[in-house]
């Protein structure tokens, strides 16, 4: 029987390109769109995981986030706990639910979409930088409790890629001037982020597990 895994923030971008992965290896796909489960609101993500019920999911992809950029001075109260919420609570609720049935069935993969910039940050990242270093620990913790159940937990640290999100928060000069600070020259595209999550999150990771890996072109080793 094909295996199931739940990709998060699917309808574009990075977390699109990882479903598609994951459809080309025959996996069945649950991609909830924004409608079923607001990862905004834990009610919504209870609510969502009510419905699932008992069905078995193999592997977990917590790709969804936010990212405002603002200057800590700028940063509202409710900016900074909506991207806290979308992309760290969400993937501790997810992670807590199901985690622990694939550990029951004795095999798992969960991958985490953090960020190069929970390694490094940038001015106006605080809130963002703030969520995804926790997801990298997040990473760490259930990496610990699960391992006995053979489940496999990493994070997968992007740098800059073509996607609405990027295009959002930069202009198309600070694109240009962000490939220059790349020492491949190029920013990626969501295939190549993909890649290394179908990798971790499917029967080719047999040993990883707990770590957080960085595909970002060189950009953090400067
Ligand atoms: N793009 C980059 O350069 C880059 C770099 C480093 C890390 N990352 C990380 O990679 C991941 C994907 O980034 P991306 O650029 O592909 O993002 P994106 O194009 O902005 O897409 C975000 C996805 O998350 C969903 N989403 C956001 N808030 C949600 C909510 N409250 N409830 C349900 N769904 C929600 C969106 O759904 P809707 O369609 O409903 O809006 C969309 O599917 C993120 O974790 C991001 O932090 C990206």
């Amino acid at each position: 029987m094909a295996r199931r895994v739940l990709v998060t923030g699917a309808s574009r971008g990075i977390g699109l390109a990882i479903l598609q992965r994951y459809e080309q290896a025959g996996y069945e796909v649950l991609a909830p769109a924004r409608a079923e489960v607001d990862l905004a609101s834990p009610p919504s993500i209870r609510g969502y995981l009510d419905r699932l019920g008992d069905l078995p999911v193999d592997a977990l992809v917590n790709n969804a986030a936010e990212n405002h950029v603002r200057t800590l001075q700028d940063l509202t109260l409710e900016e900074w706990q909506r991207m806290q919420a979308i992309n760290l609570t969400a993937a501790f609720l997810l992670i807590q639910r199901l985690g622990p049935r694939m550990a029951n069935r004795g095999w798992g993969r969960i991958v985490n979409i953090s960020s190069c910039y929970s390694l490094v940050a940038r001015t106006g990242r605080a809130g963002y930088t703030a969520s995804k270093a926790g997801l990298n620990g997040l990473t760490m913790a259930a990496a610990l409790e699960l391992a006995h159940g053979k489940v496999l937990v990493n994070a997968v640290c992007p740098g800059f890629v073509d996607t609405e999100l990027t295009r959002q928060n930069n202009s198309p000069e600070q694109i240009e001037a962000l490939c220059g600070q790349v020492p491949l020259g190029r920013i990626a595209a969501p295939e190549e982020i993909a890649e290394m999550v179908f990798f971790l999150g499917s029967e080719m990771n047999t040993y990883a597990t707990g770590q957080t890996f960085t595909v970002d072109g060189g950009f953090v080793i400067q």
